[in-house]
């Protein structure tokens, strides 16, 4: 008897021979690395739900900085936490800011790093939403003078490119429109265009320490349930002139994100967020997988779905490991 069938083991036979065919790859330029900043002094302060992250204040950012540099990565995503918050959170936009005095030393000091600043309201106000509230209500158009002035308010800092997290209707058309008038027409706009009121975001809001005081995240979020959502989402984005495309979560969303990038001809970013990080680090902490393995699977994964970039609190390993395996 003749079997017919295909032999694929023969493009596994050995490493040589499995790197020869391998069609995705990872290098320190797919990541963004994610920094807390802390307004006050004296603060390095490891994150009790992600092991491995840490808030720090001015005075320990040097040292950070040189540390991410050391490891290859090219760009950072920045989040503030201020001392005061406030209803419409003014700490995000004034010009001593945490972030906009963040973002001007390191501009200073690292001008090569490009600088991704997350333009929201929710670290730096009372209620801890995205927006201003009014009882219980998210106010949308109301919300989007705000973050356009964070927006400019950043780009005046230096930020090379304005991350909209927040979520209202809008706002990369009035952000768009908001740069161009100020004269930042060529700073582009990484829009969180498809972002899912999500589980996997707790961590971070330790991290952040921006979670909601009252109610849900779910009136400006999207439902995970939903898939066309989505294209109706990035659809928008793309139509106010967004230049770059993030889904987040990541990894339970790589439907989305193979969508997004079959769907729409823009850079497609995953964000890999703080609960997807944290799950890992939890697991190999216990000894149940191994840390290293799960990791690089995990963001291989992000660009055989068709991601180009991944924000990622792991990629300080990631970039140790692909050095290790050069
Ligand atoms: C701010 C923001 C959040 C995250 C990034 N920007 C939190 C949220 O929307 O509640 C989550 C990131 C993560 O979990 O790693 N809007």
């Amino acid at each position: 008897m003749e079997l017919q069938f295909s032999r694929h083991r023969r493009l596994r036979t050995s490493a040589s021979m499995r790197a020869l065919v391998r069609e995705n790859h990872l290098t320190p330029d797919d990541f963004i690395y994610p920094l807390f900043i802390y307004e006050g002094e004296n603060i390095r302060r490891e994150v009790s739900s992600m092991p491995g992250v840490f808030q720090v204040s001015m005075d320990n950012l040097k040292a950070e900085m040189d540390d991410i540099v050391a490891h290859g990565i090219k760009s950072v995503l920045l989040f503030g936490i201020p001392t005061t918050k406030d209803e419409c959170g003014t700490q995000a936009f004034h010009d001593h800011g945490i972030i906009q005095v963040a973002t001007r030393w390191i501009k200073e000091h690292y001008p090569e790093i490009i600088i991704v600043a997350d333009t929201c309201l929710c670290e730096y106000t009372s209620h801890g939403h995205c927006g201003m509230v009014e009882g219980d209500k998210i106010l949308n158009d109301e919300s989007l003078e705000l973050l356009v002035k964070t927006a400019i308010a950043q780009a005046e800092a230096g930020a090379d490119i304005i991350a909209p997290s927040n979520m209202m209707d809008g706002f990369v058309a009035a952000i768009r429109a908001g740069l161009d008038e100020a004269g930042f027409k060529d700073i582009p706009i990484m829009s969180y265009a498809v972002k899912y009121a999500s589980a996997f975001y707790g961590p971070f809001r330790e991290a952040a320490e921006g979670a909601p005081q009252f109610g849900d995240r779910k009136t400006y979020q999207m439902d995970p349930a939903n898939r066309m959502e989505a294209f109706r989402e990035a659809e928008s984005d793309v139509a106010e002139g967004a230049d770059f495309l993030i889904v987040k979560p990541g990894m339970p969303y790589l439907d989305i994100v193979r969508d997004v990038k079959n769907n729409f001809n823009l850079p497609v970013v995953a964000y890999n967020v703080s609960g997807e990080y944290s799950m890992i680090k939890a697991a190999a902490a216990n000894g149940w997988i191994d840390e290293r393995q799960t990791v690089m699977e995990m963001l291989i994964a992000f660009k055989r779905a068709g991601a180009d970039l991944i924000i990622t609190y792991a990629a300080k390993d990631a970039c140790g490991w692909l050095k290790e395996d050069h």
